[in-house]
């Protein structure tokens, strides 16, 4: 399992801050806040934000409600907040459910039904939606209208009714993910890419002011650097350090008590946790470097599969520790370097000329 410090998924310690059903207006004034709540304090994803400010002063003109947006990308970048946030700038009603919560027909006509004119409907995990459940989202999103069958049997009738304009906001992970008939009838899809370091870097310090907290710009960068291009990462590493220097440092956050502070909590300086460490060290000290097959190196850490696979090698991939060839998982000259081991000469991708096999798809 991951690390809970370095998960991108929301965990108990950040409910707090984070629980989209909690009406905004309890959070402000609790530790929480962090949240942006404008569009104009939502840090980075610069052409993302351009688009939806056109789009909420078009609508703002017209006087109508927004198109449907889709928000896609990884966990923890800020697809919920985005939601609350174009809630905010239109100054209407904020509704919240996720895929999933909608088992029946009849739970999303309950929501559709007590929406408001221009209110926003907020689906998380949009692609965990039923079949039955997306059909009946097809012409609420197009016509805004709602089919209901009432009763059962021959006695069954069916029943059309009006709903107000609503703009509805889904969020996934991926884009694959949503079927084509319901990605079609959304009027923009955007897409949440990672944080550079400078914004994050941003982002701590900002919720280092609302939490009241001291730490200067060289504390800020060395949480932003190992918070894996992920805001709720930062804002939770953000913490933990809080917590250490509380203890330890008089709570002033600079350079040395956020690296003291995050080795503590076996967060590493390009943010890998121990799982991620041992992937690299067995491939390394145990396979020379490979190519090793998936299924010998997650034994080898004790994980599933399927868990390094989608959890642990994606970051690694991306930050070019680690890379997929056909013939197994092979360790990058960096991975060497952060494990702190000399690469043997004869490891892959230290010989002059890579073997052919090694980049053909
Ligand atoms: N662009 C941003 N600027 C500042 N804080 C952000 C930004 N994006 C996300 N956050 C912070 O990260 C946390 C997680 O964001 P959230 O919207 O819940 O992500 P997602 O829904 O994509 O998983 C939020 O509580 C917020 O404090
Ligand atoms: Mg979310």
């Amino acid at each position: 399992m991951r690390d809970e410090l370095l998960s991108p998924d929301p965990s108990p310690d950040d409910v707090e801050i984070e629980d989209p059903l909690t009406p905004a207006a309890t959070l402000i004034g609790e530790e929480g806040g962090l949240r942006p709540r404008r569009l104009d304090e939502f840090v980075g994803q610069r052409e993302l934000k351009e688009h939806l400010d056109i789009v909420l002063e078009a609508a703002r003109r017209r006087a109508q409600a927004v198109d449907h947006l889709l928000f896609a990308g990884p966990p923890g970048l800020g697809k919920t907040t985005l939601a609350g946030i174009v809630a905010a700038e239109l100054g209407v009603g904020l509704h919240v459910t996720s895929g999933p919560a909608l088992d029946r027909a009849g739970d999303l006509a309950a929501i559709l039904t007590r929406l408001g004119e221009g209110d926003v409907l907020f689906i998380d995990e949009i692609h965990r939606l039923s079949r039955t459940v997306e059909e009946v989202m097809y012409p609420a999103m197009e016509d805004y209208q709602l089919d209901i069958v009432l009763g059962k049997g021959p006695a069954a009738r069916s029943i059309r009714l009006d709903l107000p304009r609503f703009t509805l906001i889904g969020a996934t992970t991926r884009t694959g993910l949503i079927t084509g008939p319901l990605r079609d009838r959304f009027g923009l899809v955007a897409r949440l890419d990672y944080y550079d370091a400078g914004e994050l870097e941003d982002i701590v310090i900002r919720a280092a002011g609302i939490l009241g907290l001291e730490i200067d710009d060289d504390g800020a960068a060395e949480i932003a650097g190992r918070a894996r291009g992920t805001p709720r990462i930062a804002n939770r590493l953000l913490r933990r350090v809080r917590d250490f220097a509380e203890v330890r440092s008089h709570g002033r956050i600079d350079r040395h008590t956020a690296r003291e502070g995050l080795s503590l909590f076996g967060v590493d300086d390009l943010g890998l946790d121990k799982v991620d460490r041992a992937v690299l060290t067995n491939l390394c000290q145990k396979f020379g470097g490979g190519p090793v097959g998936l299924g010998t190196l997650a034994i080898s850490v004790g994980e599933a599969e399927e868990t390094v696979e989608d959890v642990y090698e994606p970051f690694l991939i991306q930050q070019g520790l680690l890379m997929r060839t056909p013939r197994g998982r092979v360790a990058t000259p960096a991975a060497w370097a952060h494990v702190g081991l000399i690469a043997p000469p004869s490891a892959p991708l230290m010989a002059a000329d890579p073997p052919p096999d090694l980049f053909s798809p």
